[in-house]
């Protein structure tokens, strides 16, 4: 029988991936965190210096960087030409940088590749901005996840707040916002729910719940 494979998308810091990592956790499913590679792209971009209104130096930046997961423990371990980026790639200078240059057309086209070959053959939770409308517009299950932006915020403070990162919570709600934003309204698959989608706005429910909420739309495929 065909592979599973579950799709979750929505606005920044709403819990898509926590949901992904225990919705692949119970389900034994591989997990892959998209955003990560758009992030870890966009680091190499930065490190390099490359400029992303020159296309040349895209296309060659891009034949360069070979990003590669291990995700055994169901969080997101990343390499950047086998380099551990994971902590790296979440930072400010990264989460400043990424939605211009996730907003790339060759960019989203070598990404989008690398995960479709991800999800051809074995049960699989994505989580991204466009898993349900451009990487797999077949998948069984979309998700589209929202929640009240000064939680969203706060939730987002709080992890970073554990790295010992000096950011406010005013510029990770700015960043927040502006990423939504221009996530949004790009021109390559710009995010927007798949008219299947189910949405799931978590702004009052517990993780417990919203596992349950998932589980109980997988399980007709199992
Ligand atoms: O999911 P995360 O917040 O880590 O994603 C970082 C950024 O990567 C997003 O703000 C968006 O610009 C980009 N992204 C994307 N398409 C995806 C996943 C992430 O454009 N599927």
């Amino acid at each position: 029988s065909k592979n599973i494979v579950v799709a979750i998308d929505g606005y920044s810091s709403c819990g898509k991936s926590t949901l992904a990592k225990a919705l692949a956790k119970k389900l034994h499913f591989i997990y892959v965190d998209s955003g990560a590679m758009y992030r870890a792209v966009t680091l190499y971009f930065l490190r390099n210096k490359v400029d992303i209104n020159n296309p040349e130096q895209v296309a060659e930046a891009l034949k360069n960087i070979h990003l590669n997961f291990h995700s055994r423990d169901y969080q997101t371990h990343i390499t950047l030409n086998d380099e551990e980026v994971s902590d790296e790639i979440r930072l400010m200078p990264v989460s400043q940088n990424v939605s211009p240059v996730s907003a790339i057309r060759e960019v989203r086209k070598e990404m989008v590749a690398q995960q479709q070959r991800m999800g051809k053959s074995k049960n699989i939770v994505m989580d991204g901005r466009d898993i349900g409308t451009a990487v797999f517009p077949h998948a069984q299950v979309k998700l589209f996840m929202t929640a009240d932006p000064h939680v969203r915020a706060q939730r987002r403070y709080k992890e970073l707040q554990a790295t010992n990162s000096d950011v406010t919570l005013e510029e990770i709600f700015e960043n927040l916002a502006h990423r939504d934003y221009s996530d949004t309204t790009r021109k390559e698959s710009p995010l927007m729910r798949a008219e299947d989608a189910i949405i799931l706005d978590n702004t009052n429910i517990t993780p417990e719940e919203q596992l349950a909420f998932a589980l109980a739309k997988v399980e007709p495929f199992l």
